[in-house]
C-alpha cells in the first residue's frame, strides 16, 4: 500500500532521525518494494515529465519520468538524494573533478539502477544518468533540501555542472523532444 501524504510524512520523520539520509533511504526502499503500488497511486507513466510531488527548505520530493533513451548531462544538486525506481531503468554514471584541471570531470563508477532500487547519492557527488530501454521509466528522487531552490551563484566549485534549476530546465527540454517507441 502506497500513499502519497503518507510517504511525504514518513519523509519528514525520517529527516528528523540521527541519520536523515539512512532513514529516508529506508522509507524510499519501503515504498518502491512494492511498485505496482506506486503505479497505481501516481498513476502509470504515459510521457516524460518531472512531477514536484513535495517542495520546502529541507525536503524535495519528485516523481520523474524518463522518455524512452533519454540523456541528462553530468550534475551535482548541492545536497544528498535517494532515488526509488518503480518501474524501468535509470543508468547513472558517476563523475569526480580532476584536482587542478578548471573544472574538469572524469568517470568515476556506475550504477544500473532497476526497479525496487533505492539509492542514496552523496552531497557533492556529480552524476550523469540515462534511460538505457525502450519504454518509460519512472522514479521517486527525495532530496535532503529545496531541489530548485539552490542559488547558482552560491557554490565557487561547480564549475562545468549545473544546477539543479539548470538541470530541471534541461531535463524539461530534453523531455519534450521526440521519442521512438
Ligand atoms: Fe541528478
Amino acid at each position: 500500500m502506497f500513499e502519497l501524504d503518507q510517504f511525504v510524512s514518513d519523509c519528514r520523520a525520517a529527516l528528523r532521525q540521527d541519520r536523515p539520509q539512512q532513514a529516508v533511504q529506508e522509507v524510499v526502499r519501503r515504498a518502491v518494494s512494492t511498485p505496482g503500488a506506486v503505479l497505481k497511486a501516481l498513476g502509470e507513466p504515459r510521457r516524460a515529465e518531472m512531477q514536484t510531488l513535495h517542495r520546502s527548505d529541507d525536503l524535495t520530493i519528485l516523481n520523474v519520468i524518463w522518455a524512452p533513451w533519454m540523456n541528462l548531462l553530468p550534475h551535482n544538486h548541492q545536497m544528498w538524494a535517494i532515488i526509488g525506481l518503480y518501474t524501468g531503468r535509470e543508468d547513472n554514471i558517476f563523475w569526480r573533478r580532476v584536482p587542478g584541471s578548471n573544472g574538469l570531470v572524469e568517470a568515476a563508477g556506475a550504477r544500473a539502477l532497476r526497479e525496487k532500487d533505492a539509492e542514496p547519492l552523496g552531497r557533492d557527488i556529480i552524476h550523469s544518468v540515462s534511460n538505457p530501454i525502450p519504454k518509460l521509466t519512472g522514479a521517486l528522487h527525495v532530496y535532503g533540501g529545496d531541489f530548485f531552490g539552490v542559488p547558482r551563484a552560491a557554490n565557487g566549485t561547480r564549475k562545468r555542472c549545473w544546477s539543479s534549476n539548470a538541470v530541471a530546465k534541461r531535463w524539461r527540454a530534453d523531455s519534450k523532444k521526440p521519442t521512438r517507441f
